[in-house]
């Protein structure tokens, strides 16, 4: 995270973690129940993804869920970040089936 002129590693432990996640759900429900602004619809949803600084990997977690709930299954989801506390299922594999 860019923070005045330095890069702020977020620290690797639980109480940051769910914190992290906390924000995913404020976002979400700040953007009107959205994960994401751009305006895709239902046959056009996107079958690779990059979440660049994806964290815990909340993110990639709801919206391969969400998209999986309407048949979108075939995505291939990949998260990268600094600090390695993905949650497993995240970590294996984002493919819902
Ligand atoms: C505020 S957290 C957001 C995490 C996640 N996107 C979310 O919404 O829950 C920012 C994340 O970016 C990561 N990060 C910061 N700089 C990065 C970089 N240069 N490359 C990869 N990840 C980075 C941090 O480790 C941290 O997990």
């Amino acid at each position: 995270m860019w923070s005045g002129g330095t890069i702020e590693v977020q620290p690797c432990e639980e109480p940051t973690n769910s914190r992290m996640n906390m924000l995913h759900y404020v976002y979400y429900h700040v953007f009107d129940k959205r994960h994401y602004l751009a305006d895709f619809n239902e046959e056009n949803l996107p079958k690779r993804v990059l979440d660049i600084g994806c964290g815990t990997g909340i993110w990639i977690h709801d919206v391969a869920k969400q998209w999986a709930a309407i048949g979108h299954k075939d995505v291939e989801f990949i998260g990268i970040d600094l600090v390695p506390i993905q949650t497993p299922m995240v970590k294996w594999s984002s493919r819902l089936c």
